[in-house]
């Protein structure tokens, strides 16, 4: 499998062997890469297959831009849009399926150690958490001020499934007059509610929770699975990993329903999750869950 990985060891495509076995790459002419990154599943993939044409699509201008300038010698399309837009990007491809499809949900390495970018608790960063961050969309630090406590209190419940949610909530907005918004701030607030052993896993749990607030994730996978099996070629593969228990669940509830209207063979009866190893050198991986399904037709 050596000679497929990605030039770029810092970044490491998560379940790339599992993605590869599974895609059916050797008769993929067309693959939609969903959320492109920095291209280590789609680089790999066109090494497998070089006959491959990939539409990489991704939110974030800087993730195409590299991919611009360091993967001109692939046979691939870029696409700086959602992958909720499959039907429009194909559109724009003159193209009424593919034959492969991967989503790979979540931020990259990139994103996250990107301190401009404002996703992760570990440095003093303004909180900007947008992954198209060339847009005028709302940014975290907007939500946190705009928000009440209330609706502060649902999205760190919802999508953090966070206990403390409405005294995090709480004691961020009574801070808000005295305090510039930054992971600073969040951090502090969260040390003054969470004993020392839990707080790593609840800094986590917040910051997630304001990321897929500010990028509505939800809604643009909720979308992308309302209508992705009419852009899939009969016996053609879709591969999602999921990092977060909602979005797996919404992942598996769609195959389920696909699968009783007779347009889905579910592959993976119970999610593929990384291997002992690759949890060793890459613990981002920890949390993946990857299902597998294959259109019937
Ligand atoms: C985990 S990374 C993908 C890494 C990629 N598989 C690789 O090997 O380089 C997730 C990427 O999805 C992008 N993304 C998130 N939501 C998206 C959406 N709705 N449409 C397109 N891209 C999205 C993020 O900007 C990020 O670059």
């Amino acid at each position: 499998m050596n000679n497929i990985l990605p030039i770029d060891m810092n970044h490491l495509p998560v379940m790339l062997e599992e993605t590869l076995e599974n895609l059916n790459i050797n008769q993929s002419k067309n693959f939609f890469d969903g959320t492109l990154g920095f291209g280590g599943h789609s680089e790999a993939v066109t090494k497998m297959n070089n006959e491959c044409f990939v539409i990489g699509v991704d939110r974030d201008l800087e993730a195409i831009n590299f991919c611009k300038k360091n993967f001109n010698h692939l046979n691939i399309s870029l696409h700086h849009d959602s992958y909720e837009n499959i039907d429009l990007i194909l559109n724009r491809e003159k193209m009424k399926d593919v034959n492969a499809i991967l989503l790979d949900l979540g931020l990259s390495s990139y994103q996250l150690d990107n301190p401009i970018r404002g996703f992760s608790y570990r440095d003093k960063n303004t909180l900007d958490m947008r992954f198209d961050n060339s847009s005028h969309s709302i940014t975290a630090a907007e939500i946190i001020s705009n928000y009440n406590i209330d609706e502060l209190t649902t999205i760190f419940k919802e999508f953090g499934e966070e206990r403390h949610s409405y005294l995090i909530a709480k004691k961020i907005k009574d801070r808000l007059d005295e305090n510039e918004i930054n992971s600073e701030m969040i951090v502090e607030v969260i040390n003054s509610v969470t004993p020392f052993k839990y707080r790593k896993k609840t800094y986590s749990r917040i910051f997630q929770a304001l990321r897929i607030e500010t990028n509505h994730e939800l809604e643009h996978l909720k979308n992308f699975l309302s209508k992705f099996i009419n852009y899939l070629s009969p016996g053609g593969r879709v591969i999602i990993i999921s990092y977060h228990s909602i979005e797996d669940r919404l992942v598996k509830r769609s195959f389920k329903e696909l699968h009783q209207d007779g347009k889905l063979k579910i592959i993976t009866k119970k999610p593929l999750i990384p291997s002992e190893n690759e949890i060793s050198y890459n613990s981002r991986s920890r949390s993946a869950k990857m299902r597998i399904g294959e259109k019937i037709g």
